[in-house]
């Protein structure tokens, strides 16, 4: 009854400046001074999904349209077309993650640990890779939250917590875009070089990366075949999510409504797949294969690591003095 008597309120108050078209199609301006509309025939429009379009004094035209009946249709087919497609990404690469941890278990440095360092990454390319990956699983989360908040979380924290969070996540989203952006250009400059096809990448791929079988491993350079298909999806994903994003953003830029929603659905569409992408990418960065996770953590990795999954890239910073292997726990030695 509260809720409907707040709602009544709302339709008494907007019925003081906004106008009824009769069809759809177009939406008409009308003076609501010299023709105003009676509360019935707009309750009545509310419900029957006319478009109701009102009179604004700033410059944004657009920001005058409070129903427009072909918008709500298509966020409803492609909204749920976008949800399906999310879930089935997300859920399928959880599922091929736990099955292939289940039949090859973590992927373990087959020599053992040799006791000695080299440097794998810069600090440089430690940081552009955290901005980026650091932004990108936030804007993941809240975009998630977007898209399968209300089915998922709204029913474990409630409204008050749901609200806020989805309040903040909203401004996060907006904002830290343009943190990820940053991330992805530094990332590409560094790394566009060592990304480029190989010959050594068809034999990396015959080899099965020598992911599936212990023992197995096939000569790659600074980066194998499988990392390089992670970098080009980072990059051209990430690019059209910017794109799309920015357009999202400042929808002035855009055109107009069907330009909207193009730009709204291939971002939706993109973020699966490549959120996907990056869930595998984190597994094998962390928990999927031992002596992984220091290159991005300290920037320096095992010895025996880098031969076993890295021996090209090995040989051709051998003899550099920045890359002279060194005892691993040198840096924490006290100082004598
Ligand atoms: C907690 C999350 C993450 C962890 C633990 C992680 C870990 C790593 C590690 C260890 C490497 C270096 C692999 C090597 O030495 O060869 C790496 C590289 C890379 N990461 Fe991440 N990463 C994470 C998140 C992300 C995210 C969110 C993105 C993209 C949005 C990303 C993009 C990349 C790219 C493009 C590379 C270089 C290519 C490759 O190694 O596949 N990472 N990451």
């Amino acid at each position: 009854m509260k809720a409907f008597t707040t709602w009544l309120f709302a339709v008494v108050a907007l019925a003081m400046v906004v106008t009824l078209s009769p069809a759809p199609a177009e939406a008409q301006q009308i003076n609501p001074t010299a023709e105003s509309v009676t509360e019935d025939a707009l309750l009545e429009a509310l419900q029957g999904g006319q478009m109701v379009d009102g009179r604004v004094s700033i410059p944004d035209e657009l920001s005058s349209g409070l129903i427009k009946p072909g918008n709500k249709g298509w966020a409803d087919r492609h909204g749920g077309l976008v949800r399906t497609l999310t879930a089935i990404a997300i859920v399928g690469i959880l599922v091929v993650l736990v099955a292939f941890y289940v039949m090859r278990g973590k992927i373990r440095i087959d020599a053992g640990m040799s006791g000695m360092s080299i440097l794998r990454f810069s600090a440089f390319e430690r940081f552009a890779h955290w901005l980026m990956a650091g932004s990108f699983i936030v804007l993941a989360l809240t975009g998630l939250n977007l898209v399968f908040g209300r089915s998922l979380v709204l029913p474990i924290v409630g409204e008050d917590a749901f609200g806020t969070l989805s309040t903040w996540g909203k401004v996060a989203h907006n904002y830290l875009g343009w943190a990820f952006m940053l991330g992805l250009i530094m990332s590409f400059v560094a790394w566009i070089a060592h990304n480029l096809p190989d010959k050594v990448d068809g034999e990396w791929i015959r080899q099965g990366g020598g992911l599936l079988k212990k023992g197995v491993h096939p000569p790659a350079k600074k980066f194998n075949a499988g990392q390089k298909v992670i970098f080009w999806s980072v990059m051209l994903g990430g690019a059209a999510l910017s794109f799309t994003g920015v357009m999202l953003l400042f929808p002035d830029w855009a055109g107009g409504q069907s330009d909207w929603q193009f730009y709204q659905l291939i971002h939706g569409l993109v973020a699966a797949g490549l959120t996907a992408i990056v869930v595998a990418h984190i597994y094998i960065g962390s928990v999927g294969m031992e002596g992984a996770f220091d290159a991005m953590g300290s920037g320096e990795v095992d010895l025996n690591w880098a031969r076993e999954h890295h021996s090209l890239w090995v040989e051709e910073v051998e003899g550099k003095p920045e890359y002279e292997p060194h005892a691993a726990s040198s840096k924490a030695q006290p100082a004598e």
